[in-house]
């Protein structure tokens, strides 16, 4: 009787313990769906512990913009961050300053370039562009969707002709953008319609990757699904200063709404300890992905 009983106790254990993997795993799985890169097949995740693979998953979500004036500083900002960040975000200060080198010398650090220099131009030099900055190295690149859908689809049509394509991404409404600057220049919508209605565009053109605030990044992920990558800027940890965004929310909220990745500037390139930064708001993230 005894040994029964054992032996229940043991198969409840055990059930629970399946139970619990299985829990894990339908988790790794939501997010897996919503994650770009496939986790499973990276290197990186092989024999990881559950934490540290959360952690790992977390870091690859986060980009950091480095907004800084020249080659010498984006490296000492790189050094900063001590190894905790997997991503790095060149946009135009730093392109125009220090040039495509730029992009090799952080890409030999073992960084994924996000090349983030917004190309709006007619569609014949979009696509140039496009083709030019793919041969740099970056992994992901941004356009605006105002440059309209024949811009679009032009550039989407020339990295569709690439072995080893970078990540198109139409930025949709700068997080700077209210709705009186919208109105400023013509627009005489909300932000939200405004945001639905290019990415709605951008799809039709064939893009599935988009830029957004963090209060649209719900509607784009239900309007593009799974395949949409969703890159969210306008992030601010809770009590950090807000500059010049409008349209923020938290590392956590973001994500929780759908965001496939987060760029973050200031709070991190000004905070004492970079890497310090970086990493809290790392660990916000594998919590709000492990919830
Ligand atoms: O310092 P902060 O976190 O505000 O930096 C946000 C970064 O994201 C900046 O490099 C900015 O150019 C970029 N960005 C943005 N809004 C967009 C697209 C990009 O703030 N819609």
């Amino acid at each position: 009787m005894e040994v029964c009983q054992f032996d229940v106790a043991l198969n409840r254990r055990a059930l629970s313990a399946k139970f619990i993997r299985l829990k894990t795993h339908m988790r790794t799985m939501r997010y897996d769906s919503i994650m770009p890169i496939p986790e499973r097949l990276n290197p990186i995740f092989a024999n990881s512990e559950p934490a540290n693979l959360r952690l790992e998953q977390a870091r690859q979500r986060l980009i950091i913009a480095l907004d800084v004036p020249d080659a010498a500083s984006a490296v000492a900002l790189v050094d900063r961050l001590e190894g905790t960040c997997r991503w790095c975000k060149v946009g135009l200060e730093l392109f125009v300053a220090a040039g495509p080198a730029i992009v090799e010398k952080l890409s030999k650090r073992g960084l994924s370039i996000f090349l983030d220099l917004k190309f709006h131009d007619i569609p014949n030099t979009v696509a140039g562009a496009v083709r030019s900055a793919s041969a740099l190295g970056a992994k992901m690149l941004t356009l605006h969707a105002a440059g309209g859908p024949a811009m679009l689809a032009s550039a989407h049509d020339a990295v569709s002709q690439l072995s080893d394509p970078p990540q198109l991404l139409a930025v949709t409404v700068l997080t700077s953008m209210d709705k009186a600057q919208l109105g400023a220049v013509g627009v005489k919508r909300e932000p939200g319609p405004q945001v639905k209605l290019l990415a709605e565009m951008g799809m039709a053109a064939g893009l599935r990757g988009f830029v957004c605030s963090p209060e649209e990044v719900a509607e784009l992920r239900s309007l593009s699904g799974q395949e949409g990558v969703l890159v969210v800027p306008g992030i601010r940890p809770a009590g950090a200063a807000v500059g010049d965004q409008k349209r923020i929310a938290t590392p956590a909220s973001a994500i929780r709404d759908g965001a496939s990745y987060l760029v973050v500037g200031r709070p991190i390139s000004q905070a004492s300890n970079a890497a310090a930064a970086a990493d809290a708001i790392v660990h916000e993230i594998a919590e709000e992905l492990s919830a």
